[in-house]
């Protein structure tokens, strides 16, 4: 086999300059790209690179950069996406995890010269998911005070639905939005930013919104329920973290920048860890808001997690949408194809988005699944009878790559100071 090389300038695998970048045997995806490992079948070298594909036109039907990765535990999947990071950054990418709930990227994140911001109970990190970037150059002050008061309104929305477990009813949105602009008025007042605790406080005392809303409008005990689900992240168990100042400045030339949120511990529903990663999420896919940010991946790991929250879905459905125009790739992580069905049934709001965003990726990496997901996978991804049999059988780091109408069975290699940096085996040795 080639011996992989990921030609990173800061890792010890960098071939010298000039010498073996490994031969590509089939036209496959091209040479462009990143070096992935070996293609099965065509016994030649696999390289990458969405954004390469994405302009070249080359393939059709690849309509965006996205990628979406599932596989059962252990495969390789983190170790796949910790090497597209580690080698496209050394293709002038940068590289964006917003929520890392394993805390598994940090040393990763450490030894590329990229940043790490850990969150959780004790530690002083502090993150505003209300932040508003800097206006980039060439958008309007109008239109970009509309787009930042979209992406709070969508914020609030999901991070209530979440809680609620449930849609939030007309009159909700009413109350949510004139929390929101009241926030905002008073805190641009003061020279400060909102804070949810000023929406939560707003929501609960009523009068103010009231006031604004007028007689047709008024709020009633409508709102009491966006109160106490907003609270949740006030004063429960993630207390402080998402409501004060940023402690943290987006340090845009990073080449990599991860949050930590592995000290959040795990409590009983998952409810806590989810509305972390969507506050974390939310700051950090602001702060890329500009485009002219140059070529980034954002990778969502253990992203199954949040597949079940409607609202969270929307709110990816639309970061995504406006990623496209930014310059950003998405890559989605998940265990199981049905992951994405179990945002509702067939036909509901719920399956429609999950859809949608399995449709937005143009690349879809299949590890091995359980021979139950088979028909799932039949399903969404209109596999062949030959390639839904040969998913069941994947071995470690093997994988089926369907890059919109091609496939590949593709091992990808690791480096063995990648195999160092990415084990997380070590976990169960212990
Ligand atoms: N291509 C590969 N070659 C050799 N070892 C690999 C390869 N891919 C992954 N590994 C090793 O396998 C272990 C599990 O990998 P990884 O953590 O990436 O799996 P995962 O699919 O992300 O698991 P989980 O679902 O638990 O997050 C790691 O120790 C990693 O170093
Ligand atoms: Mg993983």
């Amino acid at each position: 086999l080639p011996g992989p090389v990921c030609g990173s300038l800061r890792c010890d695998c960098a071939p010298p300059l000039g010498a073996s970048r490994p031969r590509v045997a089939s036209p496959g995806l091209g040479a462009e790209g990143i070096f992935i490992g070996r293609d099965l079948h065509a016994e030649g070298s696999f390289c990458y690179d969405p954004f390469a594909l994405y302009n070249s036109g080359r393939i059709e039907g690849f309509t965006n950069p996205n990628a979406i990765l599932c596989g059962v535990i252990g495969m390789g999947k983190s170790a796949l996406a910790k090497s597209i990071a580690t080698r496209a950054i050394a293709h002038g990418y940068k590289i964006y995890v917003p929520s890392d709930p394993k805390g598994e990227w940090s040393g990763l994140a450490e030894a590329l010269g990229g940043q790490t911001i850990a969150l959780g109970p004790g530690l002083p990190g502090r993150l505003n998911p209300l932040d508003a970037p800097p206006q980039p150059d060439g958008v309007s002050a109008a239109d970009w005070s509309s787009e930042v008061r979209k992406r709070r309104l969508l914020l609030l929305a999901s991070l209530a639905a979440t809680v609620l477990k449930r849609d939030l009813l007309p009159m909700e949105h009413t109350g949510l939005s004139a929390a929101l602009d009241l926030a905002v008025a008073d805190a641009d007042a003061n020279g400060t930013v909102p804070l949810l605790g000023n929406i939560a406080r707003l929501l609960g005392t009523r009068e103010r919104l009231d006031a604004t809303l007028g007689d047709e409008g008024r709020i009633g005990h409508a709102a009491d329920d966006l109160a106490h689900a907003l609270r949740r992240l006030v004063s429960g168990d993630l207390s402080g973290m998402f409501d004060a100042p940023s402690t943290v400045i987006f340090d845009a030339n990073a080449p990599m920048l991860s949050i930590d949120l592995s000290r959040l511990g795990s409590s009983g529903d998952d409810t806590a860890l989810v509305l972390a990663m969507t506050c974390a999420s939310a700051w950090m896919e602001a702060a890329l808001a500009d485009p002219a940010g140059g070529r980034r991946w954002v990778i969502y790991d253990e992203a199954w997690r949040i597949m079940r929250h409607l609202g969270l879905l929307e709110r990816m459905q639309q970061q995504w949408k406006l990623s496209r125009g930014l310059g950003i790739a998405n890559l989605l992580i998940l265990h199981r194809l049905s992951d994405l069905l179990s945002a509702g049934d067939a036909g509901s709001r719920g399956r429609v988005l999950a859809e949608g965003l399995l449709a937005d990726c143009s690349t879809r990496i299949i590890y091995r699944q359980e021979p139950d997901q088979i028909p799932a996978a039949l399903a969404l991804l209109g596999l062949t009878g030959i390639e839904a049999q040969a998913i069941a059988a994947l071995t470690r780091g093997r994988g089926l790559w369907k890059v919109a109408g091609l496939s590949f069975i593709v091992q990808h290699l690791l480096h063995p100071r990648e195999r160092q940096l990415y084990d997380t085996d070590f976990r169960l040795a212990a």
